[in-house]
């Protein structure tokens, strides 16, 4: 049985396949349900790509739009249009999936935020999820009002989402066991540790800013595992691994450090859904070895408030040189 449950949610596998192109359209959204995933999130609607596509769009239609209250007719009816198109998907995944089907929002008023996630409640998400990661860049705002700011928007979004809620967010805060606990305070349902932002990168030829790789190393999901270790015996929210989690192994050792459950994404581009059939395929087998006939016997078992050496979640340095 590698049942699991995750913000409230019953979870067939602890693999739910990740916001992202594999979760935009109803096809992959049955393959993902065909191979085995636990849940999905869908693809996030974003603010910031509605309100440039629409100023485009409006750019193109300029001898149409005469007067303001045209203009700002044809805004609104233009993102309501969008809205429209994912509740659609979302209403029809609703209809046509039996795992749970998570609603992803990136927006940039908190009345955005909230009115997005409301739509999305009504029309049949089970749970939102919310993908925040305002850049830090002004020099002027310390890192106590960053974080003020990200729980006060927290605690808005908890007030006003009557729905299981997670935040999926990155790890660059300065006390990040503050930040989760308060967010745990608040009554975050989940938290996804963590997002795999958008990376920049430089093209040298043409001399100009470019895009980083989109997708993730197998190697990446250290950070994820140290922070779920040190933090999942500590709060009631549960913890969901995510960024780098390409193999049945790393999804163990993430249930093992506490999360209930993982987000992949780079495994299924890369491999095709077969890779979350894989996942639950090793994770199965992993259990029978070891003698654990259900993931709650063996969730948390390694993070810091279960074992003796705990402190080894916090190491930092290499103590030894390489070659001693
Ligand atoms: C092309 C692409 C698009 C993505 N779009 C979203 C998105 O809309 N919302 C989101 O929260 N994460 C998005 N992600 C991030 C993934 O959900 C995931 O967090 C990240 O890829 C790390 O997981 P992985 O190592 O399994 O790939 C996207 C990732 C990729 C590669």
């Amino acid at each position: 049985m590698i049942s699991t449950e995750y913000m409230g949610l019953k979870l067939s596998s602890p693999v739910i396949v990740a916001s992202g192109p594999l979760t935009q359209n109803i096809l992959s959204l049955k393959k993902a349900e065909e191979a085995g995933a636990g849940a999905v999130v869908l693809k996030s609607i974003f603010e910031e790509q509605i309100e440039s596509d629409v100023s485009r769009e409006m750019e193109e239609s300029v001898e149409y739009l005469t007067h303001s209250s045209a203009e700002d007719f044809y805004a609104s009816s233009s993102r309501d249009r969008y809205i429209d198109r994912y509740m659609k998907l979302l209403a029809e995944a609703k209809k046509t999936l039996s795992i749970p089907v998570i609603a992803s929002v990136s927006a940039k008023t908190m009345d955005s935020w909230i009115d997005y996630a409301e739509r999305f409640v009504k029309c049949g998400a089970d749970g939102i999820e919310l993908n925040y990661y305002p850049i830090s860049s002004d020099a002027s705002v310390s890192g106590a009002d960053v974080d003020k700011r990200f729980l006060s928007f927290a605690q808005k979004a908890r007030d006003a989402i009557d729905a299981p809620l997670s935040i999926k967010m990155g790890y660059k805060y300065s006390s990040l066991a503050y930040l989760i606990s308060q967010l745990d305070r608040i009554g975050i349902d989940g938290l996804v540790l963590f997002n795999r932002f958008f990376r920049p990168d430089i093209d040298i030829e043409k001399i100009e800013i470019a895009a980083g790789s989109p997708v993730s190393q197998s190697d990446e999901y250290g950070e994820a595992l140290r922070w779920i270790g040190l933090m999942s015996g500590e709060i009631k929210a549960d913890l969901c691994g995510n960024t780098g989690i390409h193999d049945g192994a790393s999804a163990v050792k993430m249930l093992l450090s506490g999360a209930k459950a993982v987000e992949v994404c780079t495994a299924v581009i890369q491999h095709g859904f077969s890779a979350i059939t894989s996942i639950n395929r090793f994770i199965s087998e992993w259990m029978e070895k070891h003698g654990y006939n259900d993931t709650a016997s063996f969730i948390g078992l390694l993070s810091q408030e279960h074992i003796d050496d705990g402190w080894k979640w916090e190491r930092t340095q290499f103590l030894k040189t390489i070659g001693q």
